[in-house]
């Protein structure tokens, strides 16, 4: 990490390894599958810490976009505007990480990066399943819709999570936690945080939002790496699917979630707003990050 990337964040209890490996370590405990033995006093009790820390976490975020997503329209088209621009202009958009990645990386480099991006992959299958809860019907059918299609419309091979953790094994990947730099686990954390908070479940849509607003053109420039080193078509398939298919899924989430629900209440328009810039400045920490690992600053 650089210097100025210390100090810019050496204030924070929240932006560094040990608050966000214990986080991460957390979410891994408490979204497991258990059984009623499990639910100790203890455990109530880390439970109730850590909710109040991700809180601390999730407001200190908050603050770092509050103003900018207040300048959000709140009317549902120009709402949709705003939203879009972000691809264009949003933070940490047409990172030069990106050509590198797709040009000149070699082999162990693009292992790196990736072991990074899985580590820091919260399962947008179930992102998209926890925000789902209690939406109006319209949103929650596209919910659905975009659910099926991680869930490879009921076919187990075409499932995307399994896709990633296919190319995972194939490259034989790191993803241990406490091997994944801060900022990585910091972007999982968010996400995770959001969509399992009904006080964030705006929030989420918007970041959930902007990830399918913005992975196509990030999917196209790894998979082009993929390609480049020598991977072949089925190992790259998380890559070339999401470069294309996110495409589609930005242009219906838009149109059938945000659009309507905004509509309904323009509030909800802010905070889709701040998930949305929250989602992209995590990213961008990732990126700042891995450019600085790969000494490209
Ligand atoms: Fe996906
Ligand atoms: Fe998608």
């Amino acid at each position: 990490m650089s210097v100025a990337t210390q100090l810019q964040y050496s204030g924070s209890q929240f932006l560094n390894q040990p608050f966000q490996e214990q986080l991460s370590r957390w979410n891994r405990r408490r979204l497991a599958p258990a059984f009623p033995a499990d639910a100790t006093a203890p455990q109530f009790e880390e439970d109730r810490n850590m909710l109040r820390l991700e809180h601390g976490f999730i407001e200190e975020l908050r603050a770092e976009v509050r103003d900018e997503a207040a300048s959000a329209p709140t009317e549902a088209d120009a709402f949709i505007d705003w939203f879009e621009q972000l691809k264009a202009t949003g933070p940490g958009q047409h990172d030069r990480l990106f050509p590198w990645l797709a040009e000149e990386a070699n082999r162990d480099e693009l292992r790196w990066f990736l072991s990074q991006e899985a580590a820091g992959e919260a399962g947008f299958d179930d992102l998209v399943a926890m925000t789902q809860v209690k939406l109006p019907a319209r949103a929650k059918l596209e919910l659905a819709r975009n659910y099926w299609d991680e869930m490879g419309r009921g076919n187990a091979k075409g499932m995307h999570g399994p896709m990633l953790a296919q190319l995972v094994e194939i490259l034989g990947l790191d993803t241990r936690i406490d091997h994944t730099v801060w900022e990585s686990l910091a972007l999982a954390n968010a996400m995770t945080a959001m969509a399992s908070s009904r006080h964030y479940a705006w929030h989420s849509v918007g970041a959930l939002g902007v990830i399918e607003l913005t992975a196509p053109d990030r999917s196209a420039h790894t998979a082009k790496g993929l390609r480049r080193i020598g991977l072949s078509g089925s190992e790259r398939r998380y890559f070339d699917l999401h470069a294309v298919l996110d495409i589609k899924h930005s242009r219906d989430w838009n149109d059938e979630a945000i659009r309507p629900l905004v509509a309904e209440d323009p509030r909800r328009a802010t905070a889709m707003a701040e998930g949305a810039l929250i989602r992209l400045r995590c990213g961008a920490r990732c990126f700042d990050r891995y450019r600085a690992h790969f000494g490209l600053e």
